[in-house]
């Protein structure tokens, strides 16, 4: 096995006194404790490999432990012991970050097997983070990862606006390149760290609620404004708020967004009194701003205000070889989360990566990793488990297709068929394929092969 020491946490001695007994035999160090307390000053203490944790301890609920550890940011695995009753405590324990739980009475054979995955995974994470620590491949430890020459820029970039902490940044790149990442570790690197990190997404929201979510109104200054709220400008006082496709904001909105950079107050919507605040304001777009204020859509007043420090995030086709360590990264990260045990990528897997477009970026590559981590099973990833520009290849698949309903029109089952043979055509009529193309089960797909008579 992978690790070596257990810390059990139980208040019945029973249970804990024949876990031990079991765990011992097969060479297992173990440390018992018997309430949350003692658990919490072992584990500090230890460092165990491993926690098997019950659910209702004397001085709090396991979950209390488990949040704690978990706020550490702690590899350390937690199997929970499980009431057959409290199935739903284990689901919200698993959600929180336990490995998995084992149901009462134990079974040993059980046990061990989850133990096994436990101390696996574990030591992969283990691997993985001290592999990327030690060749510097990350900006810090906020999830930022790379190590191409943009990226370093990046990183740079990160770390000096970080430490100026009133300047406004804004930060621009195509979708999924990980503005909001870039976000995060703007204000958790700054003096802000401990106040809040509040983002708006202007693209869900609607301009009324927009108003009044950012500066807050008064009490009655409109039909629903029954009490007095405030916004996310004092709410965040003192922190980083993360204004996200600004290029969406309307001029209302942008004329009162320019007031608060500049004076650095505002006032809740019905209200008449001046409010000032001291926030980092971090802007996002993936639209090109120049080119909205050349279409008189944005005002370029607002523009220049948060245009002082810009950091662009590379698409990842500029990226190189980040691309094959950022799905290294999230390969071990659905190994973990499905129970797999993919080693890597083949070597044509890594040619396909290196040479698509990723119109997606980091976004899609982490989709296309989990597709095919959760879909397939073995050591490594082959480029036929992968599919690339999934969601491009179907939009095309659609136009070639061309059912002209006006002239007589088709019947489903014919455009089923027609639908049936490209999508066999496109996979070499591999079946597992082309049923994964057109997201159904393999047995569905010979049915209905079997239907139109191509079986
Ligand atoms: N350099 C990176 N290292 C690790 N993960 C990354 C990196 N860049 C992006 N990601 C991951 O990719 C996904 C998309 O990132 P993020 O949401 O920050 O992108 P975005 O630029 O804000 O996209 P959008 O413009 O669509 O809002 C997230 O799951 C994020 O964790
Ligand atoms: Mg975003």
């Amino acid at each position: 096995m992978l690790c070596k020491t257990i810390l059990i946490v139980d208040d019945e001695n029973l249970i804990r006194w024949s876990l031990k007994q079991e765990l011992a035999k097969i060479g297992f160090t173990i440390f018992e404790a018997e309430n949350i307390k003692q658990a919490y000053s072992l584990f500090q203490e230890k460092d165990p490999d491993v926690i098997i944790l019950d659910q209702v301890l004397p001085d709090g609920t396991g979950i209390d432990l488990l949040t704690e550890i978990k706020l550490q940011n702690s590899f350390t695995p937690i199997i929970m012991l499980t009431a057959v009753d409290r199935s739903q405590t284990a689901v919200q324990a698993m959600k929180l970050g336990a490995f998995d739980y084992v149901t009462k009475p134990v079974n040993m054979e059980e046990l061990i097997v989850v133990l096994e995955k436990a101390c696996e995974s574990t030591h992969l994470k283990r691997q993985v983070a001290h592999f990327i620590k030690s060749q510097q491949k990350t900006c810090g430890f906020y999830g930022l990862l790379g190590s191409s020459p943009p990226m370093k820029q990046v990183c740079e970039q990160i770390s000096k606006i970080a430490q100026s902490s009133g300047t406004t940044v804004l930060l621009t790149g195509e979708s999924g390149t990980g503005k909001e990442l870039a976000a995060k570790a703007i204000h958790l690197r700054s003096e802000r760290r401990e106040k809040p990190l509040i983002l708006v997404n202007f693209s869900a929201l609607t301009e009324t609620l927009v108003e009044s979510e950012l500066f807050g109104h008064e009490r009655g200054a409109f039909t629903d404004a029954r009490i007095q709220k405030k916004g996310i400008f004092e709410i965040s006082d003192g922190g980083t708020i993360l204004l996200d496709e600004i290029g969406d904001i309307s001029q209302k909105i942008q004329v009162k967004l320019l007031r608060v950079l500049e004076q650095k107050t505002f006032q809740r919507v019905g209200g008449t009194s001046d409010i000032s605040v001291d926030v980092r304001i971090i802007a996002a777009t993936n639209q090109p701003l120049e080119r909205l204020v050349r279409e008189g859509k944005f005002r370029s007043d607002l523009y220049y205000r948060l245009n002082v420090a810009t950091i662009l995030l590379p698409p990842l086709r500029e990226r190189g070889e980040d691309i094959l360590l950022l799905a290294d990264y999230f390969l071990n990260e659905f190994n973990i989360s499905f129970h797999k045990n993919f080693k890597g990528l083949s070597e044509d897997t890594k040619k396909m990566f290196l040479n698509y477009e990723w119109p997606g970026n980091v976004r899609e590559l982490r989709n296309v990793v989990e597709r095919a981590v959760l879909m397939d099973d073995g050591e490594y990833i082959f480029s036929h488990h992968v599919e690339l520009g999934h969601i491009h290849s179907l939009r095309r698949e659609k136009s070639e297709l061309a059912f002209d309903l006006d002239s007589g029109g088709h019947s489903l089952d014919s455009i089923e068929k027609q639908i049936l043979i490209k999508a066999l055509e496109k996979t070499n009529q591999n079946q597992s394929q082309a049923a994964k193309i057109l997201k159904i089960s393999r047995d569905t797909l010979r049915y209905r092969m079997k239907k139109h008579h191509l079986l």
